[in-house]
């Protein structure tokens, strides 16, 4: 593949991006009929005014040169491509998937939710070549490189940004555990980046938002149809829970950040729920990461409560247990610690090593969740929607 392309507007980027789709061999006729774009909703939906942060009631940012310091551009930077990062990771990681849908509407979830994710890819790589300079050319260009690792082991581009984005996603339980707990996260991300002071990062934010309800949707629906299926153990789906919960818990960075209170002083990153949010100046700054993540943390809660109901309803006793926020951390002050999912700690660290064997989907898991899936009865059918197929990128508002 070429690599090392100079990217100078974005149709040299759209030339890497097929070679890109090529590359890990995403051959679709759905993806080549789609038509990829950038959307931006419009000023008077996001709004002109600098919401938080020193620069509050200040006229939004257009374009880089109306952002006052270097500091505050590099981490805008770096926000747009992180964000850039984890959309195409998550299309590396589910790629192979579409050569085993159980029904047809989980091809069409599968599909769909690749094409828009790289529709968010590309609306990030838009931000970066327009308004970024080289340095965005360069970023916008890294984002074709690397490789989620663990679907592409040894990839000389380097691993995608984040933990979760390299982790593999090997069964269509890994998929809609996924789309439930990851992808949730990318909702409160882009809510974050919804109220940003740079006005093309906030206007980008509205489209992505749209599309990602879908993948959620589909993420909840999914695991509650197969628990509907009544073919999958739950202490076997428990495992997947563990595994994409307490990844996404990592997502949201380490507790007391410097980079976040940074990102809200400066009106780049806000709370999610910045926009109901009273207190803009008094409340600390250094717990951040934090609230967002506790936010997170209830709903999914909320979910799995849910969830239970419809094991309930299959006559099964078991329950899903939410993990806690100390379980297989590896960022925030509880990284490296030796907790169970709930929250208690195993001093010995061969037996904390054991219990992740048996917490953590093994490659003994994976054998009998591929059996299971031999009868596609086991996750629950659900009728495709008409014209499903036809779905388009979301209108601006
Ligand atoms: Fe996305
Ligand atoms: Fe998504």
């Amino acid at each position: 593949m070429m690599i090392s392309k100079r990217i100078r507007t974005m149709d040299d980027w759209v030339d890497m991006f097929h070679s890109w789709q090529e590359d890990i061999g995403l051959d679709l006729p759905e993806v080549k009929k789609y038509q990829f774009t950038e959307l931006y909703d419009t000023d008077a939906t996001t709004g002109t005014e600098i919401e938080f942060g020193d620069f509050a009631g200040n006229k939004k940012w257009n374009s880089v040169l109306e952002v006052p310091t270097q500091n505050i551009r590099d981490t805008l930077l770096q926000l747009t491509y992180v964000q850039g990062d984890t959309e195409f990771a998550s299309v590396e990681q589910q790629r192979l998937l579409v050569n085993n849908a159980p029904h047809e509407y989980d091809r069409y979830a599968l599909v769909r939710i690749m094409i828009e994710e790289m529709r968010h890819g590309w609306q990030m790589c838009d931000v970066l070549v327009r308004y970024f300079g080289d340095s965005g050319k360069v970023e916008a260009r890294k984002l074709l490189e690397r490789r989620a690792s663990e679907a592409f082991p040894g990839s000389k581009g380097g691993k995608r940004l984040l933990g979760s984005f390299n982790q593999a996603v090997n069964n269509w339980v890994d998929f809609y555990s996924y789309t439930c707990f990851v992808d949730r996260d990318g909702k409160y991300q882009l809510g974050m980046l919804a109220p940003s002071a740079f006005a093309p990062l906030a206007r980008s934010a509205g489209p992505m938002l749209r599309e990602e309800a879908f993948h959620l949707g589909s993420g909840q629906d999914g695991l509650k149809r197969i628990i509907l299926g009544n073919r999958l153990p739950i202490p076997l789906l428990q495992k997947y829970v563990n595994k994409w919960v307490s990844t996404a818990h990592d997502l949201f960075g380490k507790d007391g950040s410097s980079t976040a209170e940074w990102g809200y002083v400066w009106g780049l990153k806000g709370r999610f729920d910045e926009r109901e949010q009273k207190d803009k100046t008094n409340f600390d700054r250094k717990t951040l990461n934090d609230h967002n993540r506790t936010l997170y943390h209830n709903e999914v809660a909320e979910i799995l409560r849910k969830l239970n109901i419809h094991i309930e309803e299959t006559g099964r006793k078991e329950k899903l247990v939410m993990p806690h926020l100390k379980f297989r951390r590896e960022i925030g002050d509880w990284a490296g610690g030796q907790f169970d999912i709930h929250g208690n700690e195993i001093k010995d660290k061969a037996a904390y090593d054991q219990y992740l064997r048996d917490n953590m989907p093994s490659e003994h898991d994976e054998a009998k969740a591929a059996d299971i899936a031999k009868d596609n009865a086991w996750i629950q059918d659900k009728k495709l929607p008409p014209n499903a197929w036809d779905f388009k990128p979301m209108t601006t508002r």
